[in-house]
């Protein structure tokens, strides 16, 4: 089905954002996912007018991306992450209730037409895992309960919150903001919480500081300066006596024999 005249002119809104404009293609992609539910063939042969390039390289870039479909998504997109961290934690167990659950596969979509279930990659949320996301919105410390309480919530019409604060909306509203037309509710929940913050607060304690940038001799092609300088290398050592589980590990590498001395010891042997 072609595109309304509105959603074409939100695409090239969209690439008049950018001074080269088929830097556009990402959100207009995410556009016609808010628009028609997917990337479609339209959608592709829209796109590749507006860039002024071949649909062939705009069906490449959709097929790529993994947050680009193909079919039809749900109302929402419930991503339950089953990388290494949050498999071990509780992901894989997750996702296995939900396909029960919801009776789909991988990448599949409830008869009700109301939930996509996938499993997904890494969302950088290892702290807070197992981590389940809605319409890319985080869901932390999820278990197999929660999660099923989450979908029931999502497909009866009840209010639904990120963990993190936000109102879930649904996927093609999602994929508007990604497109770039905000909803407003950018400063919904805290940015940053706790867990992820931890190692912030450890630092400040102990007065860590980022080291500083490179000399910009190194940069034009002059001596390299040091990735970590001397003092800042010396730090774990200097803190080793103290006994925390860092600098500890530390001691053992430094224990370690070098692949040198284990070959004089071959040698030797
Ligand atoms: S492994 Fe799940 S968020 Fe990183």
């Amino acid at each position: 089905m072609a595109l309304s005249t509105d959603t074409l002119g939100e695409l090239r809104e969209i690439a008049a954002r950018y001074p080269q404009k088929r830097s556009g293609l990402l959100p207009m992609l995410h556009l016609v996912q808010s628009s028609e539910g997917r990337v479609t063939p339209e959608g592709i042969e829209a796109c590749a007018e507006i860039l002024e390039i071949s649909p062939a390289e705009v069906s490449g870039v959709a097929t790529f991306y993994t947050m680009y479909k193909r079919k039809p998504v749900g109302d929402y997109h419930v991503g339950v992450c089953t990388n290494t961290l949050c498999a071990v934690m509780g992901g894989d167990e997750i996702f296995t209730r939900l396909k029960d659950h919801l009776d789909v596969g991988n990448d599949e979509t409830s008869a009700d037409g109301k939930i996509t279930l996938e499993h997904v990659e890494c969302n950088a949320a290892c702290d807070y895992a197992p981590v389940v996301m809605v319409n890319w919105e985080f869901m932390d410390n999820q278990t197999p309960d929660s999660a099923v309480q989450v979908v029931d919530d999502l497909r009866a019409g009840r209010e639904v919150r990120s963990t993190r604060g936000p109102a879930l909306c649904t996927w093609r509203e999602a994929e508007r903001v990604l497109a770039g037309f905000p909803d407003g509710r950018v400063d919904e929940g805290p940015s940053a919480g706790p867990a992820s913050l931890l190692g912030l607060g450890i630092a400040r304690e102990r007065g860590w500081t980022a080291p500083d940038a490179p000399a910009p001799a190194a940069v034009s092609g002059g001596d390299p300066a040091p990735a970590v300088p001397e003092e800042r290398a010396e730090e774990p050592r200097a803190t080793a006596e103290s006994g925390d589980s860092t600098t500890k590990a530390a001691a053992v590498e430094e224990d370690a024999p070098t692949s040198e001395t284990a070959a004089e010891k071959k040698e030797a042997d």
